[in-house]
């Protein structure tokens, strides 16, 4: 197996300690097998088996050489390319879809990266995988981890993660280790202690993790009958899926499978946002910032993956945006009453297309795919304090606040007459 460092190009042959010895981020390096596009309809109607996956349908693109039987699959992807009416509205970009990555089997998109990284550490005889984690991640690796048969150990910061994604690392059966500091610092002890203490690593610090959600590329642009949008705006923490969507874009041009990629936006939260700094300052180097917003999924303050992302943005003519929780939390509820629905940090993806639309980034005829990143159901606290107006620094514009009735038919109809009874999605989303 052949990887890359990303920053000071020297080719390495394991991933012990997963970076290289500059501390540069590895990517992997693929001698690709003669490939159509025809292969990937035909896998189309697979019912079971890897090909079944919205994955490995692509796996020539993204683990050629893995054979079947150590494919470690759900089977995850297959996931959703949403129209919704309401949500064009709001952002002002006509030609919009929704691509809901929430649909995976533990509800995120990690599942995409994960099924590639277990393969392969269970292809190379890991016995304990870890992974620090805002959450998804270690939903994520802990099923994977459970099907697979390894030790599964989670760091995550303490009292910082949404309630669905502790619920899953715990029902899953990880040992889940709560650290009293932010993400940052849980990723910084999984890189110090992985040698040490033997972890196979699952952040996306790991390149097999990246190769998997190329896959959210390649679906996507299958699903359109290969036709590119003219952006893919992503919500952005770590930065995998930045560098992966530019990865995928890439490979799809060298193989001559597309003529012109997208440009990719990357979304992220407002206080929470040293990529925007980087890009928008023009600097050389990421300036760590102590990470605060409501999307507690992309509170990060040190992104591991920045210079794969920044090459991203730049082959793809990108733009780095930053939005508010306020523009977070609102894009969320929008999305939410169109009845597709999302966690807080995919929203940003929605909160970006509306900015950027508004300042003539995004032209007015042009075609937009969002990215949603996680399911509504990962995030049910924030999702009520919205609605309940319990967010103090948030102006929740549509809040759906439940009301309080005596359990009589006569209250309810009472109710029911008043004119602002009427449902949220009625009034702002018209979907
Ligand atoms: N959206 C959601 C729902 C996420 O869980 C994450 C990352 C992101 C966006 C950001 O993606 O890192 O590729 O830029 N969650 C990680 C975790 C960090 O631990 O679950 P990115």
């Amino acid at each position: 197996m052949k990887y890359r460092c990303v920053r000071c190009g020297r080719s390495v042959y394991a991933l012990n300690g997963f970076t290289c010895g500059c501390g540069g981020t590895l990517e992997v390096v693929h001698t690709f097998p003669e490939i159509s596009l025809e292969v990937f309809e035909h896998r189309l109607s697979h019912m079971d088996g890897p090909f079944s996956s919205g994955v490995w349908r692509y796996k020539e693109l993204i683990h050629p050489r893995i054979g079947t039987d150590s494919i470690v699959t759900r089977p995850e992807g297959n996931t959703n390319l949403y129209r919704r009416g309401g949500v064009s509205r709001y952002t002002g970009v006509e030609r919009l879809q929704l691509k809901h990555e929430g649909e995976n089997p533990t509800g995120s998109f990690k599942d995409r990266g994960m099924t590639v990284a277990v393969s392969e550490a269970v292809r190379s005889g890991a016995s304990v995988v870890a992974c620090a984690s805002t959450g998804n991640t270690s939903a994520s690796m802990a099923a994977y981890a459970a099907q697979a048969g390894l030790k599964a150990v989670v760091f995550i910061p303490e009292g910082e993660i949404a309630y669905g994604k502790l619920a899953q690392a715990l029902a899953y059966g990880a040992q889940v280790i709560q650290v009293r500091g932010s993400f940052d610092d849980a990723m910084r002890i999984v890189k110090e202690s992985s040698s040490e203490l033997g972890f196979y690593v699952l952040n996306s610090l790991n390149p097999w993790r990246i190769e998997g959600q190329k896959s959210i590329v390649f679906e996507m642009l299958q699903q359109r009958s290969w036709e590119p949008p003219d952006w893919i705006l992503v919500p952005a923490g770590n930065l995998g899926n930045t560098a992966a969507f530019g990865k995928a874009l890439r490979e799809l041009k060298q193989l001559g499978l597309i003529e012109k990629a997208p440009r990719i936006a990357s979304i992220q939260a407002e206080g929470a946002s040293p990529f925007y700094r980087l890009w928008r300052g023009k600097l050389n180097h990421l300036e760590t910032v102590k990470p605060e917003t409501v999307a507690s999924a992309i509170k990060i303050g040190n992104p591991v993956s920045w210079v794969k992302a920044l090459d991203a943005i730049r082959e793809t003519d990108g733009v780095v945006e930053r939005v508010s929780d306020t523009e977070i939390m609102n894009a969320k509820a929008i999305v939410d009453a169109s009845g597709v629905g999302c966690e807080p940090a995919s929203a940003a993806s929605v909160a970006g297309a509306k900015k950027l639309r508004e300042a003539g980034v995004i032209g007015l005829d042009e075609e937009v795919v969002c990215i949603l990143t996680g399911n509504l159901l990962k995030d049910p606290e924030n999702t009520v304090k919205y609605h309940l107006g319990e967010m103090a620094s948030i102006d929740a514009l549509y809040a759906n606040r439940p009301v309080k009735v005596e359990p009589d038919v006569d209250s309810i109809e009472r109710l029911l007459r008043q004119p602002n009874g009427q449902p949220v999605e009625a009034v702002v989303a018209g979907s």
